[in-house]
């Protein structure tokens, strides 16, 4: 009996440890990433930051600012850096690399055009509106010209705080959580936001064995919002999250958290598992038996706005994963809106 029992504690216990996963954090010494002074022979530190040596320390006394870190200037910090190139560095989010965002036509519409970042050609180009903004509940930001990485107007962080440094306190020592330092925020609740990712942010493209697990509801009407859909639903919200986003039988705008299966008419057989340009959520067990490292297959698989869009900046309009122009229905193709629309292709 006893035995039995012992069994039994060591199978959950394990289980336990299989299914359950820790929010990333920073390691290392305090002196790496903090200045407690900002002063040396009384004089400002030399700070990472691209040489910016001004006296005014940054928010957290940390050594350099929120982009400055995440552009790699703090060596060996292990911060994902967010100004990547496509094809080499880039990681899952996109990139904020003004020669990626704007090197065709002069137009900023393939980034989140975030105030952290100074903007070269902002004055024309900016969408100084959001669009899909709900009236009610979360105030999101009027534009462009408001939002920020982290805090009230921002995505990451706590959004009952007031901008990026206030926002984020707290994440990258683990004490607040979410999937990449994600939560949803309805006005009242802050919601942590679920999620499996890659240990190194899918650097250089996602495979088989090194890509993001995005979650997923268990459909359009479960009200959840631990979704990585729910997130932009913050301030895109007409489009998802209420109760006008599914009319009847005719769709008012792609749907998310939907299943692709045989019952809806889908051959999984021929739907692609491609990691890089129409990654998959899923919802309860797909998404706790899922490592970020072994393949997942299309069993569970549903829509979420990152299987077609990234979060931060990509080369093409609307910030999608790929060119929208070139997908052409019979035109042949396994990627993109044909990698799960076999019927189309
Ligand atoms: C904190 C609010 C906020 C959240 C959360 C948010 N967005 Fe946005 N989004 C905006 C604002 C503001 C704009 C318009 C300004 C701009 O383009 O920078 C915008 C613009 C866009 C655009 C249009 C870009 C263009 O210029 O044409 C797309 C596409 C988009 N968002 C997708 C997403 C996706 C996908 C997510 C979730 C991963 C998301 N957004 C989460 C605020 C947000
Ligand atoms: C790899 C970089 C890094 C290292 C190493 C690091 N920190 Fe931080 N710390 C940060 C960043 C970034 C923030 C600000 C954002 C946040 O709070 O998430 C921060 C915020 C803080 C805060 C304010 C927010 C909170 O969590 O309470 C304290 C206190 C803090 N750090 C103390 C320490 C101490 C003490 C050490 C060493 C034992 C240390 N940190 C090591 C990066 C680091
Ligand atoms: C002092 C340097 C430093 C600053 C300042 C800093 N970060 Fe980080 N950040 C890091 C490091 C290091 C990591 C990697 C943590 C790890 O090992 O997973 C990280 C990780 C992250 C992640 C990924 C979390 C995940 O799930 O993997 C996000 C998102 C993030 N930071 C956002 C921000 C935002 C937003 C700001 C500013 C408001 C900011 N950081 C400021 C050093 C910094
Ligand atoms: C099936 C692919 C797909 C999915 C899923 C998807 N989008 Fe889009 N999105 C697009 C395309 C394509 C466009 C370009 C404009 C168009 O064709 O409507 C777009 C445009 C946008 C825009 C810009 C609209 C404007 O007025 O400029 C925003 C914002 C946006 N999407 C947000 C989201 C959010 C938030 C979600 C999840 C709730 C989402 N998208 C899910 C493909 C998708
Ligand atoms: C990650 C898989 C996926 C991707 C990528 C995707 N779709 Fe979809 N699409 C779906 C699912 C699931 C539905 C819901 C229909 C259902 O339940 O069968 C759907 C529905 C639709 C519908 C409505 C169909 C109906 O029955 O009324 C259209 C139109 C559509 N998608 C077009 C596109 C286009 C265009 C793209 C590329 C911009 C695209 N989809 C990309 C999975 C996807």
């Amino acid at each position: 009996m006893r035995k039995i029992l012992l069994v039994g504690l060591i199978t959950m216990l394990s289980l336990g440890l299989i299914s359950s996963f820790a929010y990333a954090k920073v390691t290392g010494r305090c002196d790496k990433c903090h200045t407690m002074h900002n002063s040396q022979n009384n004089a400002p530190m030399a700070k990472d930051d691209a040489g910016n040596n001004s006296t005014t320390p940054y928010g957290h006394l940390t050594r350099a600012s929120c982009t400055g870190c995440h552009a790699g200037l703090i060596a060996g910090s292990g911060a994902p850096n967010i100004f990547g190139t496509p094809g080499t560095d880039m990681t899952a989010g996109g990139t904020f690399k003004a020669t990626v965002v704007d090197a065709a036509a002069g137009d900023y519409h393939k980034v989140h055009n975030v105030r952290d970042i100074s903007w070269t050609r902002e004055e024309v180009e900016l969408l100084n509106a959001t669009p899909g903004a709900e009236s009610g509940g979360y105030a999101e930001p009027a534009g462009a010209a408001q939002l920020t990485c982290a805090g009230t107007l921002g995505c990451h962080g706590d959004h009952t705080q007031a901008g990026s440094d206030a926002g984020i306190r707290g994440f990258h020592h683990g004490w607040k959580q979410g999937y990449r330092y994600l939560q949803f925020y309805d006005g009242a609740a802050s919601t942590a936001i679920q999620g499996k990712g890659s240990s190194n942010w899918e650097l250089g493209g996602a495979t088989s064995t090194n890509h993001n697990v995005y979650y997923a509801t268990s459909g359009i009407n479960d009200t959840a919002r631990d979704s990585i859909s729910a997130l932009c639903s913050l301030c895109h919200g007409d489009f998802h999250g209420d109760t006008d986003v599914h009319n009847g039988s005719t769709w008012i705008r792609h749907p998310t958290e939907n299943l692709l299966s045989a019952a809806t008419g889908w051959n999984m057989a021929l739907v692609t598992v491609d990691y890089e340009n129409n990654p998959f959520g899923f919802n309860g067990a797909e998404y706790t038996s899922a490592t970020t490292t072994t393949a997942y297959t299309t069993t569970g698989a549903r829509v979420t706005c990152v299987s077609c869009h990234r979060a931060h900046g990509t080369p093409y309009n609307d910030i999608l994963r790929w060119d929208y122009a070139t997908m052409s229905a019979g035109g042949g193709g396994t990627t993109g809106c044909l990698g799960c629309h076999h019927l189309q292709r």
